[in-house]
């Protein structure tokens, strides 16, 4: 049991990759944030106006997730990892953000990308999310960062 959890979501398994070295670097808890309906290939095609990712960043929608956190109380810490979508979080992240109460605790937000910086995305999904929610740093990693330099982030962050 600890005071710190990295929660993420992937849908093609590099954030995945990071968020568990990430964990087993501080000795957090981790949990994967995993959608309803599983992305297959199709909704992720962004080239596609079509295509559900398309689809839901339009619409603004939240995306049904399929588990809980039973035990987010004990957690001091809550780092939330995800792939950049559209110089942005995906929209799970923002319903993961609604679905519990964060107040008293340091949220940090960390991702992976094709090549874009996670930039400004703190303050864009912030105005999305009525409860109380302190994100306190943001963090782009490359899948080949080693696990000094994920600790040392997380370290930083508390
Ligand atoms: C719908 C969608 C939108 C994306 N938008 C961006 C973007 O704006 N900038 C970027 O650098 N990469 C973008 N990417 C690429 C992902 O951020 C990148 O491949 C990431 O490492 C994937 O992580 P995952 O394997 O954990 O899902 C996008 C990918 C998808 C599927």
């Amino acid at each position: 049991m600890s005071n710190r959890l990295v929660a993420y979501f992937s849908a093609g398994g590099v954030t995945a990759k990071v968020a568990e070295r990430l964990a087993a670097a501080v000795g957090a808890d981790l949990s994967e944030i995993i959608p309803t309906q599983p992305y297959s290939e199709k909704d992720l095609k962004w080239t596609n106006p079509l295509a559900r990712c398309n689809k839901e960043k339009i619409g603004k929608k939240d995306v049904p997730i399929k588990n809980r956190i039973s035990k987010m109380d004990q957690y001091d810490v809550v780092y939330v990892g995800f792939p950049i979508w559209y110089y942005s979080a995906p929209n799970i992240i923002v319903t993961f953000l609604k679905l519990y109460d964060f107040s008293g605790k340091k949220i940090a937000l960390f991702a992976t990308s094709g090549g874009s910086d996670i930039g400004r995305t703190a303050e864009k999904i912030r105005p999305l999310i009525p409860g109380d929610v302190n994100i306190v740093a943001s963090k782009l990693f490359q899948p080949t960062d080693g696990d000094e330099i994920l600790r040392a982030w997380a370290e930083s962050v508390g």
